[in-house]
């Protein structure tokens, strides 16, 4: 399975500390925020991964994460001209995918818990056309909302809603197949101007296609202030119990 990072986006909403900086490259306790979900790929098993830069100090990603030798991974890259949203950003990976199922990892997204190989695995070997893991929060309106039928199967996925119809979110991990890459180039703008990972995952509902289980370790964005925050307690809480191995550092030059 191939991995994607998404860094792109203009972080406005953690304006000023974005204005002149990449907000992937912000402190998470004791590493970039970037680490995170390159580690969440690595702890997948997954080895080539791109990473898809966008808005600020690009370069500093770049020069930060190199050719990921230090993650053990093989780090590529790709460059996304406008905050156009994930689905679009997902869609500039297509010849880096190839003909593989892969996983795609938002950059602001902090996994503390259990690793995902399993979940990778059982994707990989089953019938569904995409997946997602699901999670519960108090602010749903935030987030991607899953709706639940009677039985708990979820039957849809509103973006940010006003009146959430529950409080389980999509969180920023996706497992996904070459042929979302047509579901996304039939996808239209949403209101807010962006191609939405939500469209991509309401295609496969229909069909029995969405593969979801919930996410039993612990969960943050770090898209906002108090997220960013919290994003730092959840790492600061793994380090004392022992569970945050050292950051790796990258080779001198
Ligand atoms: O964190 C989970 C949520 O992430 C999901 O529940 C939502 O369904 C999903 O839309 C997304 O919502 P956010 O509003 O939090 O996404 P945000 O715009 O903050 O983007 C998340 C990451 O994706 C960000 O760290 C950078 C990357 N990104 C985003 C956009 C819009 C890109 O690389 N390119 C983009 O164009």
């Amino acid at each position: 399975m191939k991995g994607i990072v998404l860094a792109g986006g203009t972080a406005t909403r953690l304006f000023p500390l974005t204005i002149v900086t990449n907000k992937h490259l912000l402190p998470i306790y004791d590493r970039p925020m970037v680490y995170y979900p390159i580690e969440t790929l690595a702890g997948m098993g997954v080895s080539a991964v791109m990473v898809v830069v966008g808005g600020k100090s690009v370069g500093d990603v770049v020069e930060l994460l190199g050719d990921g030798s230090h993650f053990g991974l093989d780090l590529t890259y790709r460059y996304q001209h406008g905050a156009l949203g994930i689905a679009h950003a997902i869609g500039l990976a297509r010849d880096f995918v190839g003909d593989e199922p892969f996983c795609c990892v938002l950059g602001d997204n902090i996994l503390r818990g259990p690793a995902l190989a399993e979940c990778a695995r059982e994707f990989e070997a089953g019938p569904w056309g995409a997946g997602t893991l699901l999670y519960r929060v108090p602010d749903p309106e935030r987030f991607g909302v899953a709706e639940l039928d009677a039985a708990g199967q979820v039957v849809g996925f509103e973006e940010k809603p006003a009146h959430p119809k529950s409080d389980l979110i999509p969180i920023g991990v996706y497992f996904l197949r070459p042929d979302a890459f047509e579901v996304i180039e039939g996808l239209a703008p949403s209101g807010r101007g962006e191609f939405e990972i939500t469209d991509v995952l309401n295609h496969y509902i229909p069909a029995g296609g969405l593969y979801t289980r919930a996410y039993d370790g612990h969960w943050t964005d770090a898209g906002t202030v108090p997220s960013l925050l919290r994003a730092a307690e959840l790492a600061a809480e793994d380090h004392r119990g022992g569970r945050l191995r050292p950051p790796v550092e990258r080779p001198a030059t």
